[in-house]
């Protein structure tokens, strides 16, 4: 097992840690009563693995299960849990542990940030990319009818525990798609990660060791980047949105059905490259090696040719201000390196995702 210092807390990454939870939280002298949030897929699987090392160590579980998928991610929900909460007797001095991937983690760090103003947060990501991704830089919420993560919060975990077993059961798709923040993360800050990636060819990217150390490493940037700038107010968390304008407004053009956000992400990061060779001076190879790396975790590099690209175009404008014709835009000069500009128009992002 190893163990990371990043944001507020600790975050340990190994095998077997599931069944050490109650240690761990007894660790950081949490007591007493506890929520479980979890969706439906991980509850079935692991709520009861948790649960046990809780109560075998002391605590006093309350098992909260919300339905699967990010439909779930809603004020409503929030509040249900909060009710359910209340009814179970959790107090000022109770925590929350949120058992599942991204949607599960988003919505029980709210719940924590507003229960009796704010108790400690622990998170078990079950996905690859809660893993690299959402479970770091304190961002908590939940989405509504206009839009995704409207409302929310910033509260660290005290503790992340990253079980690579729980990863055996996460379906292939799923998988794949958190190596597409990953390789984001490698474009926009590590060129050596970008080679590690590389060599592992067809070999499994399942190998526990080779995937520890991944993890690792994708912690360590997200976190860097987010402690420069944790409230998004100097433009370095920005980098991390390389990719995604595209990306969400793809994502956003298939109806939330057609692609995955990583894969959504993959082509937005195409796009982003095509873009950055015009005006951040990318290297045509290096986008073609981006391109490959992509591939070979299986994701998406080109729009099928019956899609709706100019739905494309509406929800980027829907998302994005473009002022004078511009828009704020993160693009890499070369792999490894990435900045914020404003000199991106919209018929580069026209031109680049008619090209995808
Ligand atoms: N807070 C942040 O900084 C941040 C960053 C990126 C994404 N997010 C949020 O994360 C969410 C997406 O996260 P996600 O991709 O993990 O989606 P998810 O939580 O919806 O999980 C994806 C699917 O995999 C299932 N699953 C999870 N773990 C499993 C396992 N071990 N075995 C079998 N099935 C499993 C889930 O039930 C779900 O059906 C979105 O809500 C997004 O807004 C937040
Ligand atoms: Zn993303």
């Amino acid at each position: 097992m190893i163990s990371v210092r990043a944001d507020a807390g600790r975050i340990l990454i190994g095998k077997q840690l599931l069944p050490q939870t109650g240690k761990r939280c007894q660790a950081l002298r949490l007591f007493g009563q506890c929520a479980i949030v979890s969706d439906t897929n991980v509850a079935r699987q692991y709520a009861d693995i948790l649960k046990q090392s809780l109560i075998s160590t002391g605590f006093r579980p309350t098992v909260i299960t919300i339905p699967a998928g990010e439909k779930s991610k809603t004020l409503e929900q929030a509040g249900a849990i909060c009710d359910r909460m209340i009814a179970a007797g959790l107090d000022r001095q109770s925590f929350v542990i949120g058992l599942g991937g991204g949607m599960v983690g988003d919505i029980s760090g709210f719940v924590a940030a507003i229960y009796h103003r704010g108790i400690p947060h622990v998170q078990i990501p079950t996905t690859l990319l809660g893993m690299v991704d959402s479970s770091i830089g304190g961002k908590t919420g939940v989405n509504t009818h206009d839009g995704k993560n409207l409302i929310g919060s910033v509260h660290h975990p005290l503790l992340v525990i990253d079980d690579l077993d729980v990863l055996k059961t996460l379906p292939p798709r799923e998988f794949n798609q958190g190596f597409a923040e990953i390789i984001k993360h490698a474009v926009i800050a590590d060129a050596k990660m970008f080679r590690t990636l590389q060599s592992w060819g067809a070999r499994s990217p399942r190998r526990p060791l080779a995937l520890q150390a991944l993890i690792k490493r994708n912690i360590e940037i997200k976190s860097m980047i987010v402690a420069r700038d944790e409230r998004d107010r100097t433009g370095e968390r920005a980098l991390l949105n390389f990719g995604h304008t595209v990306g969400h407004a793809i994502e956003r053009a298939g109806d939330y059905r057609k692609f995955l956000h990583g894969e959504a992400l993959s082509l937005g990061i195409v796009a982003a490259c095509g873009i950055s060779i015009r005006r951040a001076g990318l290297a045509p190879d290096q986008r073609d090696a981006i391109v490959d790396l992509l591939r070979q975790f299986e994701l998406p590099t080109t729009l099928p040719k019956n899609f709706p690209r100019e739905k494309v175009f509406d929800a980027l404008k829907f998302d994005k201000k473009f002022e004078g014709g511009k828009v704020r835009f993160v693009v890499s000069p070369r792999i490894g390196a990435a900045y914020l500009t404003n000199d991106v128009t919209l018929d580069d992002i026209r031109e680049a995702v008619e090209a995808l």
